[in-house]
């Protein structure tokens, strides 16, 4: 039992056609492309159109990442949807996805980390498939942001996107595989970004409606910080676990929530900007759904290939945080 690794056998992604360019939302907060461009390094997110929800999308990623894997849908038994956006309250969005894939045997449920749900579910796979629980795990990152976003708050809506991301692990043999994951969340830090309205605390009501008590609320500048500051200890925490130093890192892929955030935690690390994959630009920060759409763009690219080292970093509301260290 003890032998078996944990890798991932195949990755998918899938995004809305709608697209939110810069020039938009200058129409319709105060803002300008070149703040956009300059302080986030974002230029366009996608965005659902009505009747678009979550699961949608997270269905078209699955189904592209178990065909990969050479999988047929029955074969899951653990399928993991990280999101902060699902479809409903109840039934989770995993046993939605589910039921549409067909995938009998899994397990299924949704993990609510935002963006670091991803990282949080390849953990738990990780550990299932090593602990011989699980052989093949299914982990999605799904979002449709744009539904959460308050779109006359010009600190948050020039951020949000939407898309989701799948991957399929499996046991693998020899070296490659996962390395090392560590996953951590500190709630006292609720407020830096949260919504208010909806749950228990505060029921849905005209009032909490009115008040836009649904919308994602967020202290941008203090967690700029606290995210430059996880990203970098939990990185430095796998690649130690592992035995590994910055330098034998072949593809970084942190979460996708601002290039400034990334460029500050490539450089306290040491990691070549050339190392570093952004596609900020394009998709904006898509929450649990950004890590494994880039992990996707980069496999379709050939940037990630067989034997290359692989680092994944993120932060979101919680906040949590988490890395994963694999060799592909
Ligand atoms: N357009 C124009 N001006 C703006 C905009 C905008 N869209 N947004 C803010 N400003 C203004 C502010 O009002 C402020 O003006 P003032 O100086 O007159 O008060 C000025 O720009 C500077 O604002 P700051 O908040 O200091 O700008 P900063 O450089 O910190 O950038 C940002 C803000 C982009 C939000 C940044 O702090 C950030 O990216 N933080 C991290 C946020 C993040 O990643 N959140 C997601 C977490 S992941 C998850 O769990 C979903």
């Amino acid at each position: 039992m003890g032998n078996i690794h944990a890798g991932i056998l195949g990755t998918g992604h899938s995004y809305p056609e709608g697209i939110l360019t810069n020039a938009d939302l200058e129409k319709m907060v105060d803002t300008s492309d070149e703040w956009i461009t300059s302080r986030t390094g974002i230029k366009q997110r996608r965005k659902a159109s009505p009747g678009e929800y979550t699961s949608l999308f997270a269905v078209r990623a699955a189904r592209q990442a178990i065909e990969r894997a050479r999988l047929d849908p029955s074969d899951i038994d653990l399928l993991l949807c990280a999101t902060v956006s699902p479809d409903q309250i109840l039934p989770s969005t995993g046993c939605i996805i589910q039921a549409e894939l067909g995938a009998h045997k899994a397990a299924a449920m949704d993990i609510v980390a935002a963006c670091s749900g991803f990282l949080y579910g390849l953990s738990l796979a990780d550990a299932m498939i090593r602990a011989g629980q699980s052989r093949y795990a299914l982990v999605i990152g799904a979002e449709i942001l744009t539904q959460y976003v308050d779109y006359s708050d010009r600190q948050t809506c020039v951020l949000f996107g939407d898309g989701a991301g799948a991957s399929v692990l499996g046991p693998v043999e020899g070296d490659r595989g996962i390395l090392s994951t560590k996953i951590r969340s500190d709630g006292r830090y609720e407020e830096q970004l949260f919504s208010p309205g909806g749950g228990t605390r505060r029921p849905p009501s005209a009032e909490t409606l009115a008040a836009g008590d649904h919308f994602f609320k967020m202290k941008g500048n203090e967690l700029f910080k606290v995210a430059v500051r996880s990203m970098a200890d939990v990185s430095r925490e796998v690649l130690e676990d592992a035995g590994l130093k910055p330098e034998d890192v072949d593809v970084f892929i942190p979460h996708q929530a601002n290039q400034r955030i990334t460029d500050a935690v490539a450089s306290k690390l040491n990691v070549d900007s050339d190392k570093v994959y952004s596609n900020i630009a394009m998709h904006g920060n898509t929450s649990s759904a950004s890590i494994p759409i880039a992990l996707d763009e980069c496999v379709e690219s050939g940037k990630v290939s067989e034997g290359k080292v692989v680092l994944l970093a993120s932060f979101g509301g919680g906040v949590t945080w988490g890395g994963v260290l694999m060799k592909w």
